[in-house]
């Protein structure tokens, strides 16, 4: 139940200065965010090597525009609006300093293998759903506006996850430790990005692709 003074400060747009500078260090870090992701999505998309790779390459590159178009361009407006600093989104070594830090692609022979990639968007949407999360609880009852679009955002991070984890279960049907599951025809797992999903297997699964050394 809202009190006589929140609905009156809510009708009137008016955000108590404490819990505004939260708020904006809280708009900061989703800004970097959302560049970090736009910038994965827009990069890797033209080098990704793997199965579906045409169906995932136009996942990233509508994913990138969610991010920047929509997402990042929205908040820099909001930060804005609340009389945020410019120096916390215009300083490019800000981006290095994020809640959720950028993870940078596993490049193999010029590709960038697909399994990999998804599993580093993966842990990005996971993180972004985080902050998302949080700042809905902050701008809860005290910032109507910041609220609703971030409900909304967090609507499409989710979706994002979602089709990541779809596109991960069917890659991850085949599997390639050479117990037969594997269609890609490589023997070195190496050169194989996929792992096998079975737990019945008995032949040992190759490492996870962020611990190997090439
Ligand atoms: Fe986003
Ligand atoms: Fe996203």
């Amino acid at each position: 139940m809202k009190t006589f003074t929140q609905k009156i400060n809510e009708s009137v747009g008016y955000i108590e200065p404490t819990v505004k500078n939260l708020i904006l260090d809280k708009l900061y870090n989703a800004y970097r965010e959302e560049i970090a992701a736009w910038y994965y999505y827009i990069s890797v998309s033209e080098f990704l090597c793997g199965p579906s790779r045409k169906d995932i390459e136009e996942f990233y590159e509508d994913a990138a525009k969610d991010e920047f178009e929509d997402h990042a361009k929205w908040i820099l407006e909001r930060i804005a609006q609340l009389g945020g600093n410019p120096s916390f989104v215009t300083v490019f070594s800000a981006l290095s300093s994020i809640a959720h830090p950028y993870v940078n692609p596993i490049v193999v022979d010029g590709n960038i293998m697909i399994q990999s990639s998804l599993e580093d968007c993966k842990q990005m949407e996971m993180g972004a759903i985080e902050t998302y999360k949080d700042l809905e609880e902050i701008t809860r009852n005290v910032d109507p506006v910041t609220n609703r679009k971030v409900k909304a955002i967090l609507a499409d991070e989710e979706e994002h996850l979602q089709e990541i984890e779809d596109f991960l279960c069917d890659v991850g049907i085949h599997g390639s430790c050479g117990c037969g599951c594997c269609d890609c025809g490589d023997t070195d797992a190496r050169d194989c990005e996929l792992k096998c999903p079975s737990d019945s297997c008995d032949v040992p699964n190759i490492p996870d692709m962020h611990d190997i050394e090439f």
